[in-house]
Formats: C-alpha cells, structure tokens, sequence
C-alpha cells in the first residue's frame, strides 16, 4: 500500500546532516517554516555552537533565525546521528565535498553519512526519506549514495524508503534569502512517493518546481555553476580587449545585458571568480567528463582564463607603479567576495603570490579579520612553497590607514561596501603616491581620475 499524498507545509521531523553553509541554512530554513529539525555534526564545537543559537559560518540573518528556532524548541544540534535519524522522518545530506587534486569531488563525507544513515535504518521502524542537497557529480545519488543505504539498512526503494536530491542555489552573503526565497526547486527523485515528500516541504505557489530524475538534478546543478562561471570569463576576457580599445566593458555590458536573450546579470568583469563552488565545480565538471571519455572545449578555457585574470590585475598595477621590485603594495579585500569570511579559492591568493614573487612588500587589509588571518595563513603556505625567502615581505595590517600609510600602489580585490567609501582624499593624503587598480570596479573611475587618483581597472580605458 502507497503512504497517502503530503500536504503541504504540514510538519515534519528533520535531520540536516553538516552544519556548514548549505547545512545551516538549510536547517534555519526549515525550523523557520514550523518543522522541527535535528542538525547533525561530527565536529562537537560546532554542535555546541548552533545549540546555543549561533551559526558555525558567517551568514547575515542565520544568527537570528537559528536563536529564534532553538528558543521554540523547534531546533536542536547533537553529534549522534544514529539518535538523529531514529528521532526524524526526513534526512539531509549536506556535507562537503572538497576539490581532489585533480579536480575530482571527495565524497568521504557523502559517504560517511550515507553509512551513519543507512546503519542507523536497520533499527528504525517506519518510512524514510533522504535527500542529497550537497553538491555531488551526476550520477552519485544513485550509484554511490543508494547502494550505501541499502547496504546499510537492508531496505530498498518504495514504501520504506525513498530518495532524492534537491540541490541549493545559494549565494554565500544572501543564502538565507536565496533559501527561503528560491527562484527554482529543482527535486530528482528516485520514485513518485519521494518526489511528492518533497515537494511538499516547499511551500506552494509561484516558484517554478522542476520534477525530475537524481542525476538530472544533479546535471542541473553543475550546469547552472559552470554557465554562470562562463558568463563572468567571457566577461573577463571581453574586458581585456575592451581596455585594449580604451572602451569601457562596464559600459558595453550595460548594453548587452538589454539583450532579453543574455540578461543583466554575472557580467561584472573583475579579478575572476573564487569562493568555494565555482572553482570546484567547474574543475569536477571536467574531470568527470574526462572520465566519461567526452572531449571539452570550453570549461577548461573558462578555468584557464580564471587563473589569468588576477595576474591580469597585477600586470595593471606594474604599469601604474612603473615596476614592482621594491614598492610597498596594499592589498585591499582577501575574502574571495565582499559580506563573507570565506578566503577560498579567492582571487587574492594569486595576486599576493605574484605580487610577492615581483620582491614587493606587501601589505594585507580585510574588513573581516577572519578572513585575514586566514588569508595570511595561505599565502605563507603557499609562498613557503613557492618563493624563495617565502612570505617575510608579508605583513597583515589592522585597518586602512596602516594599509595604505606610504604605499606606492593600492590593489583592490574585493569591493566591500568600507571600500566604496573611502574618498580619494584618503588615498592622496596616506599614500606615497596615489595609485589605486580596481579588480572589482569598486569606484566610479570619472570621479577618481578627477579627484587626481592615478586609477585603472579592469576592462576601462587605461593608459
Ligand atoms: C555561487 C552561485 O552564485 C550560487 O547560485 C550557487 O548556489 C553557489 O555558488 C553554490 O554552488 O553553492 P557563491 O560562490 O556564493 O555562489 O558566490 P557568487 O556571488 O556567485 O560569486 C562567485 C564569484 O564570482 C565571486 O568571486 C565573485 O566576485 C565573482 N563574480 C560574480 C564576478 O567576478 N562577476 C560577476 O558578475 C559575478
């Protein structure tokens, strides 16, 4: 006999599995719309953390969502995933999937948790129902996930069980307003049971909800990643060319983004894109068709072009100051962009290393002082590595004015709102001389060549 259909927004006991970014936002969305949800961590500080209402990553809004959920009761933390699933109906699968070497995704955290979940059903009475949310490779659900829980809970597919993966479309800085407010649901469901179970998570109306198979939801979400990296390449290398031609890219792409078919958005030509997805997708995209034996052409241009850009950026500041060797350089912004303390894969990191390996002294400045101190753990890593003399030319400094206090050359990298403010009076009356490169086109370049700010960026009508 088939379990009788859902309704909508009716309450149900969840477990979110991880309490990084997908997890935790995952987890306030749902208490927040009235269920009753259990976030399962192996990390104790982290467990102890949301238990006393606070989120384990810097997200605007999470805070105050998750002390209103466990102050109702309505949310809870615990490190015991076996109690955590015999206590829910519904599991989350919300755990990392860090970069390989080669580019290929490391499900150990997938599969720990499949393993946790499926062992933890071999005891348990009743349905239930998992969904991959963390972002897995096409085909994983399916081949990797479901073959652990069987193994695990000897329970197969249909009245017992059921699976899917709806994967997120967050954007670290607004990812719980991307969660409660979708612009799509995207749910691939093994069977018809699961995807109704789902659906019924998500309150109705306008939001467009694709139906689909796992793997399709899977494709759908590396495709989305990897159109939108491609759109900021392509962006990026218009740039190049347009500042060949002393043409303005902002401009010509306030144009083109009228066309109804290209749209205004993702255009923003810059320093590149880092943060922990679009890198990492992109780089497992290929790698999974290599494995596939299909021949790409384009993804691992949109990559190579990624790690030109921000020496791109650098090239542009050795011009403005006449040569590096030497100059004090501040590098203003390290989170990979502005509203995170999230330094991966930032853009940063390959401007301070070849800023480093030019013999610059190098100063380093972010709002956040998470981000910086992480930041300056990386490039010493890295630089260790790859300079020699390593990092001692480093140093972190605490705000702008000891950034900026007798530099020859101002870099910015990421456009924080603090940035934007900053009057090119500041510039002129700190620095030795005042030479500012915008990576993000964080100033109107007008007012700043007017002001007598020595200014070029990206993509503008540079020397
Ligand atoms: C990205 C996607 O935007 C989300 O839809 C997706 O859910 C998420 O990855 C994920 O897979 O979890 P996120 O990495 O948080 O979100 O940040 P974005 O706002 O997309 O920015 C990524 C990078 O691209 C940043 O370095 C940003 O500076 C750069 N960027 C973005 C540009 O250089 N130009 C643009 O026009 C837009």
């Amino acid at each position: 006999m088939m379990p009788k259909a859902r309704k909508r927004d009716a309450s149900r006991r969840i477990s979110v599995f991880g309490t990084g970014y997908v997890g935790i936002v995952t987890a306030a969305t749902f208490a927040s719309r009235g269920h009753e949800v259990v976030c399962v961590d192996v990390i104790p500080d982290k467990v102890a953390l949301v238990n006393s209402g606070i989120s384990p990553v810097h997200e605007p809004g999470v805070d105050k969502a998750l002390k209103k959920a466990v102050r109702a009761g309505r949310l809870r933390a615990t490190t015991d995933a076996e109690e955590a699933v015999k206590g829910t109906d519904i599991s989350f699968i919300c755990v990392g999937t860090p970069s390989g070497p080669d580019g290929t995704i490391d499900l150990a955290q997938v599969r720990a948790v499949a393993a946790d979940i499926g062992k933890a059903l071999g005891g348990k009475r009743g349905r239930h129902l998992i969904i991959v949310k963390s972002t897995v490779v096409p085909s994983t659900t399916v081949e990797v996930v479901l073959p652990i829980i069987r193994r695990g809970s000897g329970r197969k597919v249909g009245r017992t069980l059921g699976l899917a993966c709806n994967p997120e479309f967050l954007r670290e800085g607004s990812a719980l307003r991307d969660s409660m407010r979708p612009d799509r649901v995207v749910i691939g469901a093994v069977d018809k049971e699961s995807l109704e179970e789902v659906e019924a998570l998500y309150p109705g109306g306008r939001v467009p909800i694709i139906r689909t198979d796992p793997t399709t939801a899977e494709m759908v979400k590396y495709v989305s990643n990897a159109f939108l990296a491609a759109r900021i390449a392509l962006a990026n290398e218009v740039a190049n060319i347009c500042s060949a031609y002393e043409v303005d890219v902002y401009e010509v792409m306030r144009a083109v983004g009228l066309d109804e078919r290209i749209g205004p958005h993702f255009l923003r030509a810059g320093a590149g894109f880092g943060g922990s997805c679009f890198p990492k997708d992109v780089r497992a995209m290929v790698q999974a068709a290599r494995e596939e034996g299909v021949t790409l052409h384009v993804l691992p241009a949109v990559l190579q072009q990624n790690e030109f850009q921000p020496l791109e950026v650098v090239r542009l500041l050795r011009e403005a100051t006449g040569g590096l060797k030497g100059k004090v350089i501040a590098l203003l912004g390290v989170a990979f962009k502005p509203d995170t303390d999230d330094v991966r894969e930032t853009r940063a990191l390959p401007m301070a290393v070849a800023l480093l390996k030019a013999g610059t002294r190098l100063r380093v400045y972010d709002p956040n002082h998470k981000a910086l101190v992480e930041f300056t753990g990386l490039v010493r890593g890295t630089a260790h590595a790859k300079i020699r003399g390593g990092a001692r030319n480093l140093s972190m400094a605490s705000d702008l004015t000891e950034a900026l206090d007798g530099a020859d050359g101002c870099l910015v990298q990421t456009e924080w709102a603090e940035f934007r403010k900053i009057p090119p009076s500041t510039f002129k009356r700190l620095m030795k001389r005042p030479v500012v490169v915008d990576g993000r086109r964080t100033f109107d370049p007008e007012a700043m060549l007017q002001a007598g700010i020595d200014y070029s960026a990206v993509g503008w009508k540079n020397r």
